[in-house]
């Protein structure tokens, strides 16, 4: 049967990227998950400490990213939402795979070198093990699909290796190995003011991105402002190669109306940003103002969310127990 499994940090500032990326994405394998399959999404709460978080706001993201991801349209009663920290196996079963997982292999993951920068030394050994919690998150439930952007890809395969090591090692085939599914069009959403960065949470321009609680005017501000070029779009895709800025304008606009670069050139060739953007402000304001106005309900409910993320950590406590359980078996403990 499927098990698809997912997350997401609950760091706020929850965008385009996310959204087109991976969040849109697991509202359709729910939509379309056969009656024997089984979703599962949760918040990556143990993943946000391992960078420097103010422990209040961060108490309040995690409850506004699950209200965001409840407006997106994950239905609770369908997909089994809930918080990482809630199911303690998460945890468990990452110190057992700490066991398997080689540091060699750790040094490799591109997205620690970004996070800890030059200060490598002073960063904490939570972002480094990172990975590790990941692979837990998917292997605990027996995953075969992982929903995520590109930029999550590298993880994937290290949760595969991880896999497949702590099988030979146990001599079982306790761990499923999961598959990443990787949208084409929106893989990699990009900063709005400069193109070869990603659209990211952390970025501290607000202008960098537009998130899914913007209104409309702020939607239509923030890509009226977005960094482009003065040259009119081309009849392909492949003539963008060297203007990463309209490319990633051309690339938003393909994900949201669900078509390819080039099928939005074909109508599009010869425009100018002047009249593209406004027609792709139109287009976002379009998909997100229904979020929007749902997060704004679901937002003045907490006490709902947290029932709902309470019922959906249940459930998952109890898909997970048997796999913990075969993994201590495994090791001898
Ligand atoms: P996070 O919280 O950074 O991002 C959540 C999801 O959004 C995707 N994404 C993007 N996609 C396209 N363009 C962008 N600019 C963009 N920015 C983010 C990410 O690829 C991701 O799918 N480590 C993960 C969370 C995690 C996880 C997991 C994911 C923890 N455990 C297990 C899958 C399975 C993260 O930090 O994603």
């Amino acid at each position: 049967a499927m098990r698809i499994v997912s997350g997401i940090q609950p760091t706020g500032n929850l965008h385009l990227g996310n959204y087109l990326g991976a969040i849109r994405n697991w509202v359709r394998m729910q939509d379309e998950m056969p009656a024997d399959g089984e979703c599962l999404f949760f918040l990556a709460d143990l993943h946000a400490i391992t960078v420097h978080n103010d422990p209040a706001m961060l108490a309040a993201n995690i409850r506004e990213m699950a209200a965001t991801i409840i407006a997106c349209g994950i239905d609770p009663a369908r997909a089994i939402l809930f918080r990482q920290r809630h199911v303690p196996a998460h945890a468990e079963l990452s110190w057992l795979l700490n066991g398997t997982a080689r540091i060699g292999w750790l040094n490799r993951m591109t997205q620690f070198k970004e996070k800890s920068g030059k200060n490598r030394e002073g960063a904490s050994v939570g972002l480094f093990a990172y990975p590790v919690l990941q692979a837990a998150d998917v292997l605990l439930y027996q995953a075969t699909h992982v929903p995520v952007g590109d930029d999550q890809k590298q993880h994937l395969e290290l949760a595969r290796d991880i896999a497949t090591k702590f099988n030979a090692d146990t001599g079982t085939d306790l761990f499923t190995l999961p598959d990443p599914i990787i949208p084409p069009a929106a893989a990699r959403i990009m900063s709005l003011r400069d193109g070869t960065a990603k659209m990211s949470k952390s970025d501290p321009s607000d202008a960098s991105r537009i998130a899914l609680t913007d209104d409309a005017d702020t939607i239509a501000a923030k890509i009226r402002k977005a960094k482009s070029d003065a040259d009119a779009l081309p009849a392909t895709a492949a003539e963008l190669a060297d203007r990463p800025e309209a490319r990633n304008l051309v690339g938003i606009y393909a994900a949201l109306a669900g078509v390819t670069p080039d099928q939005v050139l074909a109508t599009h060739a010869g425009q100018g940003f002047g009249s593209f953007k406004p027609a792709l402000a139109d287009l976002a304001v379009e998909t997100l103002s229904p979020i929007r106005d749902r997060l704004l309900t679901f937002r003045a409910d907490p006490a709902e969310l947290d029932r709902l993320l309470a019922d959906g950590a249940a459930r998952a406590r109890t898909l997970a127990a048997p796999t913990l359980a075969a993994a201590y078996s495994a090791l001898g403990l």
